[in-house]
Formats: C-alpha cells, sequence, structure tokens
C-alpha cells in the first residue's frame, strides 16, 4: 500500500494463507495512520464491523461476505457465522444483502466478485451522478461516501471524482459530521489524496454556508433506500435536506442498487442504529442515533448505477 493510494484490496481483502485471514484498513486510525487489522474468524470481521473499523454501507457488506467465506475456509458453523455477522450493525441493508448473496456460494471467489462489481457499480453511478454537476459547482458532502466506505471508488466521493475530472468541481465542503468526524477525517483525506480543493465545516456551518450562496447542490451516500425513496444516511442528512428545500438547493444521493430495499415500504421501517452514548459525551447522559432518515419528498434524485431517479420513487426505484 502506498501512502494515501487505496486500491479495492488495500480498503479490505482476504488471505488463504495459513491462518486465513480477513484484512482491513483500520479506519478509526485514519488519516493520521494508516494500519492494518487482521480477522481471523466471522466474529473478528463482525467486530471490526460493529467497532468502525471498517465501515459505510457498500463496505460492510463486502467486508462481511468476506467474513463469511472465511468462516467457511476455517470450517465454522456458517449459520452461526451468518447470525453473527448480520447482528455487527443493524441500519445498512448492503449488510444482509452481502449475507444473503453469499449463503449459495460462501467461497473466496463468491466474495471477491462481489467486491469487484460494487466498485463498478460506484464507477457507473458516479458518471450518471457528475451528468448533474454544471462547470464550477460547489458541492456539499456529509460523512463519507468515499472509496473507503464501498470498497473502492465511492458513491457521493465516486461522483465529485468523476465530476472534478470532467472539470466541473470547483470544490467541496465537508462537513466535519459529529460525532466520529468521518468527513473531518475520512473524506478530507480521500479529497486530498484525489487533489480536489475542499474545505471543512462544523456541521453547524452549512446552513449560513448555504444562506451565503457558497453551496450548489449536496451530495450523500445512503445506508437503506425504502421502497417509496426515503432514505436513511449518517445522522445529520436529514437537516441537510431540510436547508437544501429551504434555500432551494438540490440534494441528491449517490447509492448502488444494494442499498435499496424495497421489502421495505418507508423510511419509518428502517431500524436505526444507536451507539454508545460514550461517542457524544462521556460526562453527561447523551443519545446517539447514527443515521436519521430523510424523507423522499427532500430529495431531488435517486442515482444508482442503474441511472437518475426521480420522484415518484415508488415507481422509478422500482423500475
Ligand atoms: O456510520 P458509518 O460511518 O458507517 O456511516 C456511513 C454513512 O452514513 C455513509 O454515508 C453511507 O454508509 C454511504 S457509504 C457509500
Amino acid at each position: 500500500m502506498r501512502p494515501g493510494v487505496l486500491a479495492p484490496e488495500d480498503i479490505v481483502r482476504l488471505e488463504e494463507g495459513d491462518p486465513a485471514r480477513v484484512v482491513l484498513l483500520d479506519q478509526r486510525r485514519l488519516p493520521d495512520e494508516e494500519v492494518e487489522l487482521e480477522c481471523r474468524s466471522a466474529a473478528e470481521v463482525a467486530e471490526a464491523i460493529a467497532q468502525l473499523a471498517i465501515r459505510g454501507a457498500p463496505a460492510i457488506g463486502v467486508a462481511a461476505a468476506y467474513g463469511l467465506a472465511l468462516a467457511a475456509l476455517r470450517g465454522e458453523d456458517l449459520a452461526h457465522a451468518e447470525q453473527v455477522l448480520a447482528a455487527s450493525r443493524p441500519t445498512a441493508i448492503n449488510l444482509f444483502w452481502a449475507l444473503a448473496s453469499m449463503r449459495d456460494d460462501p467461497t473466496p471467489e463468491r466474495a471477491r466478485a462481489l467486491h469487484r462489481e460494487e466498485v463498478e457499480r460506484c464507477k457507473r453511478m458516479a458518471a450518471h451522478a457528475a451528468d448533474l454537476f454544471e462547470p464550477g459547482t460547489r458541492a456539499l458532502t456529509h460523512c463519507n461516501a468515499g472509496g473507503l466506505a464501498t470498497g473502492g471508488y465511492g458513491s457521493a466521493v465516486g461522483a465529485l471524482r468523476t465530476a472534478w475530472e470532467r472539470g466541473l468541481l470547483e470544490r467541496v465542503v465537508v462537513d466535519e459530521t459529529r460525532p466520529l468526524l468521518q468527513g473531518a477525517r475520512l473524506t478530507a483525506w480521500e479529497l486530498e489524496t484525489a487533489g480536489i480543493p475542499h474545505v471543512v465545516i462544523a456541521d453547524a456551518a452549512a446552513a449560513s454556508m448555504m444562506a451565503r450562496g457558497e453551496v450548489d447542490l449536496i451530495v450523500t451516500g445512503a445506508d437503506r433506500i425504502a421502497a417509496n425513496g426515503d432514505t436513511a444516511n449518517k445522522i445529520g442528512t436529514y437537516a441537510l435536506a431540510v436547508l437544501a428545500a429551504h434555500h432551494d438547493l438540490p440534494l441528491y444521493v449517490v447509492a448502488p442498487t444494494s442499498t435499496v430495499d424495497l421489502a421495505t415500504p418507508t423510511g419509518a421501517e428502517i431500524p436505526i442504529e444507536e451507539r454508545d452514548p460514550g461517542e457524544v459525551s462521556t460526562r453527561f447522559p447523551a443519545r446517539n442515533p447514527a443515521f436519521d432518515v430523510t424523507p423522499a419528498e427532500l430529495i431531488t434524485a435517486i442515482v444508482t448505477e442503474n441511472g437518475v431517479r426521480r420522484a415518484p420513487y415508488a415507481e422509478s426505484l422500482a423500475a
């Protein structure tokens, strides 16, 4: 791994040696240190997901796929391994989608194909999303929906990369993303590596930047998109969507079809992860919902690898 330059296998991979292991770049240590974490059982992969050593909906799915393949190589009870992995985080549908896709063929080859396909999906959706940018666009993004979050290239950050390559992007405003700072630590690091101009802001600064006309559009990833288009993403996305509507700015959600959950009718049925309150405050009582749901009517378009989908989402997503 060269510092700062990430191939998909630098983010997460399965090594079949003795002992077999899933190796992942520990995202908790970024951007200060590029350190790999080795997981030697499905339970250790589940723990790495739960502790955010690897995070972001598509990357969680890829890691779980490798975790199940690792369990098969080690002769673990596969039904139990799947249960343990499925219990790691509740909101990102990609986790359950990836485990279901691996069930009939829990092999390293299948897991690697799933990883490759997710990265391909990212490149395709990024190309569609970049069509929504105009020359000189100043985009605001939240959390990290980059290569780290997807196993390579990125969804929302992939769109920013493609728009930059096409000469359409002026700069990116990066929400720091309290409480765990995925924006300030991970998105800023990825943008710096890609040579894309960016500026990190406190989450609370987004409103006034929009009011001053310093933002042209908002682009985010998603953890789960319900059949009606309601979208769960990192806590704070809903607030941005309300602000975007107030300032008449478009909000684009960029996510692979593996994030679309047609079996969940609306956002009200999406389970929202409550994390350790200690991530918010160790001194006072705290609450720590990790995601919120943005109602479909506040989303200008949902971009998948299949193209740009607009309301009514119940029809456009199903198609
Ligand atoms: O808690 P995290 O860091 O896993 O949250 C990640 C997000 O909310 C991302 O925006 C989402 O998973 C999309 S990643 C392409």
